[in-house]
């Protein structure tokens, strides 16, 4: 596995950062995982964006502008390619290290910028007879009130996750403090009820996911199936006729079982199975 370490290229396992560095000491920096399928990328330019976004937030200046972001990410798959046909790419770029560890932002620090790839699973059949749904457990959200940037602090995110892990199950959904749906652990929710697709809205308490908005958009673009996005309700959640997470790695993945309960008929959906079809030939 070939990696990219400030500005070089070398095995993955030569590749050393600083023990002082502030994505190790505080988890202080910004990332990304993008998906490549037969080399060619999903999402790449929004994901490219989300993160030059998200490095803004947090002042750490990005030095390399978004068509050498580009530049260099197919690079790496390309030298990755002896890994398999399908790759994820994780980038990472982090404040760097400082001589102290003190809070306050360093001034005159260079960033960490770091990114592999690794391989990933073949997407899904679209057929809902053919394609493994997943299980999940619920439990409130408390992750900290900046889940729209995607920050390298997973802590909370590793957390919930493990609380469905161990409960063997694929992922965790989360709701807020007042009983509405956030997101998964480590992907966006829907529901769907009487055929209309229905997600939270996008604000500080979740995500914005590159492949939601694939799906709203690609969704919207075909128009037979109603996209709603507007706060959902637990209750909402329970009684809904499909449920859904997506996320980079999993795409789209269908949810029979919530709190150990079939959800709805407790099969894959129909409207999953449309969805996932009209996702799958737009997402390139
Ligand atoms: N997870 N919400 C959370 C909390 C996430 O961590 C992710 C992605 C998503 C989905 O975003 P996107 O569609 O842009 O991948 C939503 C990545 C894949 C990860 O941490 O591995």
């Amino acid at each position: 596995s070939i990696a990219y370490l400030n500005g070089e290229y070398l095995p993955l396992e030569e590749a050393r950062i600083s023990p002082l560095d502030r994505g190790f000491l505080f988890g202080d920096g910004i990332y990304e995982v993008i998906p490549y399928y037969g080399g060619k990328s999903v999402g790449l330019m929004p994901h490219i964006n989300r993160m030059i976004n998200g490095l803004a937030a947090i002042e750490i200046q990005n030095t390399i502008s978004a068509d050498d972001w580009k530049a260099l990410l197919d690079d790496l798959v390309a030298r990755n390619a002896s890994q398999g046909e399908n790759l994820g790419v994780y980038v990472h770029v982090s404040r760097g290290a400082d001589v102290k560890r003190f809070h306050a932002y360093p001034e005159d620090v260079a960033p960490t910028v770091f990114a592999f790839a690794f391989p990933i699973k073949d997407p899904q059949p679209v057929d809902r007879t053919k394609a493994t749904p997943m299980s999940m457990i619920s439990t409130e959200d408390l992750r900290w009130q900046r889940c729209h940037i995607k920050s390298t602090a997973l802590l909370g995110n590793v957390m919930h996750f493990q609380q469905g892990y161990a409960a063997g199950c694929g992922e965790t959904l989360l709701f807020n403090a007042k009983g509405e749906l956030t997101e998964g652990s480590s992907s966006n929710a829907y529901i769907v009820k009487d055929g209309k697709v229905i997600t939270p809205i996008q604000d500080n308490q979740i995500l914005p996911g590159i492949t939601r908005r694939i799906i709203i958009d690609s969704l919207k673009a075909e128009g037979s199936i109603e996209v709603e996005e507007r706060i959902v309700t637990m209750d909402e959640v329970r009684e809904a006729d499909e449920l859904w997470v997506s996320s980079s790695s999993k795409e789209i993945a269908p949810v029979t079982s919530l709190d150990g309960k079939p959800v709805g008929n407790g099969e894959i959906g129909e409207v999953w199975e449309k969805a996932f079809k009209i996702y799958s030939s737009a997402k390139f």
